[in-house]
């Protein structure tokens, strides 16, 4: 026997009876009152359930030859569409705190890493869901297949509003049937798409904000261009090492591992270049905003940028996950329908594989920039000044004071 440090001795359990007495032996765990029986809001109206569990129509019953596995089919989808909405509850909360410029109080950006990482753990549970769906094999799909008739995933209205506010473009997406990924969405639909192309993508808006990463500024810190001298230095005096060893296949091999790193740098340090890769959609982030994030990776210790550098290691998840889901969905279709063309029409299995690339991360400078991290000695050391101001939060206004964000 033992009190519970949060009730007190009044009440003490009995581990061997497992039961729930008070001092006279009575038993607890049956008192109560059923608040239901009084009327109001009880769980099932709460939840709309009478909506949400009556929306299971299979199609094969419909046609009257019911096929069991169908009834699975349904809800696997309609679970995963709940939790792409949810997910699109959370990137928007996010665009907002970025757009109305809440995220300059840097207290929000907490509430910004605790949404993208509740996104990346939803994600995770929806790479895994998959898993439910085989269970049913390739022919119980065939049996119910004809009845899908043209509905596909590929006219997932959600999925396409979460690749877009996250900021894949149409210029990188695979063509699919030589048509836009807008034409199998009509009226409503297809405005709430077009609409959704031109608002701030999650990418601009984490952009913006990296570019203003202190300590970027040329007549300040000037992390950039202390960077570039501390690297060719760096490297110049490696090759000066190496240069002192005898003639040898190492010493061959060294001096070409530095000769290739060098024009890693070089390329690096190219704006021009950048902005050509840029061009080509193999860089996503400007400039500036590449540079805020290399600098967040080298100083992430210091304390205003471990919630940033958090951020940032959200996002890849994110673009890992989303990647992730691609390959599980894919694999998963190749063992439903082999190479038979998709319900939607495009050619199935080649299309879907041809969708697990890094067309698709759109953080992927984030994942590049482990290319540039260099030996902590190459770091550009940080004067009093810089260090100070890394070490205090940015609370410039009032809304330090009265935390103006959304909810
Ligand atoms: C038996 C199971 C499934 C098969 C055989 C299958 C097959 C396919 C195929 C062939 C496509 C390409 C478009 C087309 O021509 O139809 C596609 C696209 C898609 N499916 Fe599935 N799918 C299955 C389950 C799911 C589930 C459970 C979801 C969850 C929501 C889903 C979501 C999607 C999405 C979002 C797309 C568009 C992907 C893109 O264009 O990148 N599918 N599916």
């Amino acid at each position: 026997m033992s009190g519970c440090p949060f009730w007190g001795n009044k009440y003490q359990f009995n581990f061997n009876k497992l039961s729930l007495e008070d001092e006279e032996g009575e038993d607890k765990s049956q008192e109560g009152l059923n608040k239901a029986s009084k009327g109001g809001l009880v769980y099932s109206d709460y939840l709309h359930l009478d909506k949400i569990l009556n929306a299971q129509e299979l199609q094969s019953e419909k046609r009257g030859n019911k096929i069991h596995d169908e009834h699975l089919f349904i809800v696997t989808h309609q679970a995963y569409e709940l939790w792409f909405k949810q997910i699109l509850w959370e990137l928007d909360s996010v665009r907002v705190i970025f757009q109305n410029g809440s995220v300059r109080d840097e207290r929000n950006m907490l509430k910004v890493v605790a949404r993208i990482h509740r996104i990346s753990m939803i994600l995770k549970l929806l790479v895994e869901q998959f898993s439910v769906l085989e269970t049913m094999t390739a022919l119980d799909f065939f049996d119910f297949r004809d009845y899908l008739s043209k509905a596909s995933g590929f006219q997932s209205l959600q999925f396409r509003l979460i690749e877009n506010k996250i900021g894949v473009p149409q210029s990188l997406r695979i063509p699919y049937s030589r048509r836009h990924y807008r034409d199998s969405f009509k009226g409503h639909e297809n405005e709430i798409l077009f609409k959704s192309e031109q608002e701030p993508t999650l990418l601009q808006l984490v952009e913006a904000w990296l570019e203003r990463t202190p300590g970027l500024e040329p007549e300040g810190f000037n992390f950039w261009g202390k960077f570039e001298v501390n690297v060719l230095k760096g490297l110049e005096e490696e090759v000066a090492m190496v240069q002192t060893k005898q003639a040898s296949e190492e010493k061959e091999d060294l001096l070409a591992e530095l000769k290739k790193q060098k024009e890693v740098f070089i390329s690096l340090f190219d704006e021009k270049r950048h902005e050509h890769l840029l061009s080509k959609g193999e860089r996503r982030l400007s400039y500036k905003a590449l540079q805020g994030a290399l600098m967040i990776y080298f100083y992430r210790e210091e304390p205003r940028f471990q919630v940033p550098f958090q951020l940032l290691t959200s996002l890849m998840d994110i673009d890992a996950l989303m990647t992730k889901w691609r390959y599980n969905h894919v694999c998963m279709a190749h063992r439903m329908i082999g190479s038979k063309v998709g319900t939607g029409g495009s050619s199935g299995y080649q299309y879907l594989r041809a969708t697990v690339s890094d067309r698709y991360k759109v953080f992927v400078d984030l994942f590049n920039l482990s290319t540039f991290l260099v030996a902590r000695h190459w770091i550009p050391k940080m004067n009093p000044t810089i260090h100070k101001f890394l070490y205090t939060a940015e609370y410039c206004d009032s809304s330090y004071f009265s935390s103006d964000d959304s909810d």
